[in-house]
């Protein structure tokens, strides 16, 4: 088969590699990837965005199948695209994708179908807003509505703070169109988890778990990211925790898509709180995380290409999804001063010693090509990806191979992980 990946970090990097292992996979293309990618895929200059450019592509080239890795295109409508020309994609259309693109929609499709999640109140007009405040419980939380790169979620607590969030998300809209309607929301305590799901319109297929650590700096501190490290699986989620979700959220979710006439195929990442009360859903992801994929997908025994045409063909109930019972963790190599403001186009040193090494991954999230060298060319540069026996040897492993890897204005967090300690 021929496939194409759609997509540029480290996410699309491990879909990538693990289309590779596929027997099916005779040739691979990803637009608009980048120098790690290049390995597997034949890299070519069209942007995610650009649908028409993308379908043109697909057709001439006689694609089989086509895989989105981002969310921008998703909630753009991309699978539209590429169904209404007769091309095979998997992903869920626009009408479904919204789960991720609208915070007001997934909240009231959790309300409506009695899913777990936060109290909440939705707002069009910033007065409201600020009256509903006045007589809040503090800490609150504010989401700007639509796609902000996973940056769109401030945490206030006090009134004062909740004040200047209404500004910021609702008046000066720092996270664009995004913000013209907010979700305010009960501020919830608990451990953090990340299930990813295989959805084929009816039928779903857990993955094994994953925590994020999204702050920028050491002991969660500093600004949210897109992401700065995962480990999976997370030894939080138990296994009477797993199957409350199957029960009272995860197909609940699918099966309330599909009733509202939004069948969701492809990737569903449930991200939970796990509350005193019990889990509780945080948020939905239309797509693959970055990097929880970093850390799932190379612990996932299937043939990815099956899963993906499973899922497309709706015969996910086919299927048995199987991970190695062991533990992987990655740690994000940024550039110094992301998500702010950073330099990009330092040569990156000592990639070949990481793929010398078995169950060591390095998964390209912003390099490119300059000079015959390959250059960092993003916040988020590398995820170093290590499997180990258990989630301790993993973690070892992980920051063992960050410090074969180096460039300029190298950034890491020291403390992926530590909540292992904890458990
Ligand atoms: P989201 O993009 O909705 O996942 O939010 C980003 C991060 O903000 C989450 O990973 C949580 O750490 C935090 N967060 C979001 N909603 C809540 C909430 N209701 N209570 C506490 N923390 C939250
Ligand atoms: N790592 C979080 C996300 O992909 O949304």
């Amino acid at each position: 088969m021929k496939i194409l990946i759609v997509g540029s970090g480290g996410r699309e990097h491990a879909i990538a590699w693990k289309v590779a292992q596929s027997p099916k996979a005779e040739k691979i293309y990803c637009a608009p990837g980048n120098a790690g990618i290049a390995e597997y895929a034949e890299c070519v200059n069209i942007g995610a965005m650009e649908f028409d450019r993308l379908v043109a592509f697909a057709r001439e080239k006689e694609i089989d199948l086509t895989v989105i890795g981002m969310d921008d295109p998703l909630v753009g409508g991309v699978v539209d695209a590429f169904e209404a020309a007769g091309l095979r994609v998997f992903g869920p259309r626009k009408n479904a994708a919204v789960l991720e693109g609208s915070k007001a929609f997934s909240k009231d499709l959790m309300k409506k179908y009695h899913i777990p999640t936060a109290a909440y109140e939705t707002f069009d007009d910033p007065q409201k807003a600020l009256e509903y405040l006045q007589t809040a419980q503090m800490p609150i939380v504010l989401k700007a509505d639509g796609l902000a790169l996973g940056k769109g979620v401030l945490i206030c607590n006090t009134l004062e703070e909740a004040r200047e969030g209404v500004k910021t998300i609702m008046e000066e809209k720092k996270f664009g169109s995004a913000g013209s309607r907010m979700v305010v929301e009960e501020f919830m305590t608990g451990r953090e988890v990340s299930v990813l799901s295989y959805v084929d319109g009816k039928t779903i297929r857990p993955m094994t778990s994953a925590q994020d650590h999204k702050r920028a700096g050491d002991g969660d501190t500093g600004l949210n990211t897109g992401g700065m490290g995962t480990f999976s699986p997370s030894p939080f989620y138990t296994e009477e925790v797993e199957e409350f979700c199957n029960k009272y959220i995860f197909q609940p979710t699918v099966d309330a898509m599909a009733a509202e006439g939004r069948p969701f195929k492809g990737i569903i990442f449930f991200g939970l709180m796990l509350t005193e009360k019990g889990p509780k859903v945080l948020e939905y992801n239309a797509r693959f995380g970055d990097p929880e994929a970093q850390v799932v997908l190379p612990r996932m025994k299937n043939d990815i290409v099956d899963v993906f045409e499973a899922c497309i063909d709706g015969t996910l109930d086919q299927i048995e999804l199987q991970f190695e019972d062991n533990a992987c963790v990655c740690v994000v190599l940024a550039s110094d001063g992301y998500p702010v403001s950073y330099k990009k186009g330092f040569p990156i040193k000592g990639l070949e010693t990481v793929k010398e090494h078995d169950g060591y991954y390095c998964f390209h999230a912003g390099s490119t090509f300059k000079d015959g060298q390959i250059v960092t060319n993003g916040g988020r540069v590398l995820g170093l990806s290590a499997l180990g026996s258990d989630l301790v040897e993993a973690r070892a492993n992980a920051y063992k191979a960050v410090g074969w890897v180096d460039f300029e204005n190298k950034y890491y967090r020291h403390d992926i992980g530590k909540a292992i300690d904890e458990a």
